[in-house]
């Protein structure tokens, strides 16, 4: 059954007292009755704080990124193990950001991928076209050759740990939103892709977040699109109110 997600990817903000704080204002504004499954992603150092913040909540609690490889002479990374071993079963994985300041290729998130899902971890697979492509009438092609190399070389059954999140690289952080209308054409496209290569049934189940300058205002009207099962916040999660708003347009 597909899910509703909200998701907030808190990049590389927050020290360890602003985390507990940000995370003690989400408890306390976030609204109970909501269906949908509400993920925050701090940075490494304060994951496994947060996982013990959150123990008797809902909230789940992902990394941002982690290492393909098991374990090794890779400085400064952090592996899968590392992660489930702090309680965090949550991975996002090809950030706009890992791919273009981190040099993170098609190959290399495929290979984050597998070790994930060995892991038995859930997957936040994101993707998006740049301005330049789709200024070439190239996002269709970019965005199913990002899904084919990066995440198609997994088994049906993995599909029930992964979730989609389509972020056009020039709405994140720009404050430029996709229309509802983009957003929709493109999870349809998605979905469309995935019927494809796997067939109706996992592509009707897997859930599509939209990514990009998602704000109080603009959330309710993105999430009412049908293929749109939610999204994938940076700025706006790191206020709490700003976030609970979004959450609550779902
Ligand atoms: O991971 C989140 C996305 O990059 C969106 O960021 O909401 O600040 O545009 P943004």
């Amino acid at each position: 059954m597909r899910k509703k997600i909200v998701a907030g990817n808190w990049k590389m903000n927050k020290n360890s007292e602003e985390t507990e704080d940000l995370l003690n204002d989400l408890i306390d504004k976030l609204p109970n009755d909501v269906e949908a499954q509400i993920i925050v992603a701090p940075t490494f150092v304060n994951l496994a704080s947060a996982v013990d913040h959150l123990e008797y909540t809902n909230i789940i609690v992902a990394a941002q990124n982690m290492h393909q490889n098991e374990n090794g002479a890779y400085t400064g990374e952090i592996s899968a193990d590392m992660l489930k071993s702090i309680g965090v079963n949550t991975v996002i994985i090809g950030h706009s950001e890992r791919r273009a300041y981190f040099h993170e290729t098609d190959t290399i998130l495929a290979q984050k991928v597998t070790t994930a899902l060995k892991h038995d971890m859930t997957v936040i697979f994101c993707f998006g076209e740049e301005l330049k492509d789709r200024k070439d009438n190239q996002h269709f092609n970019v965005v199913e050759n990002q899904l084919r190399d990066g995440l198609f070389h997994i088994a049906n059954e993995d599909w029930e740990k992964i979730v989609l999140a389509y972020e056009p690289v020039w709405a994140i952080g720009t404050g430029e939103t996709a229309s509802p209308e983009q957003a929709q054409e493109m999870h349809e496209f998605i979905r469309e892709t995935v019927i494809k290569r796997y067939g109706a049934t996992i592509a009707e189940d897997v859930s599509i977040l939209y990514g990009g300058s998602v704000k109080p205002e603009n959330a309710k009207e993105i999430f009412s699109k049908p293929d749109v099962d939610g999204g994938l916040i940076g700025g706006a999660a790191l206020k709490a109110s700003d976030f609970a708003k979004i959450v609550e347009g779902i």
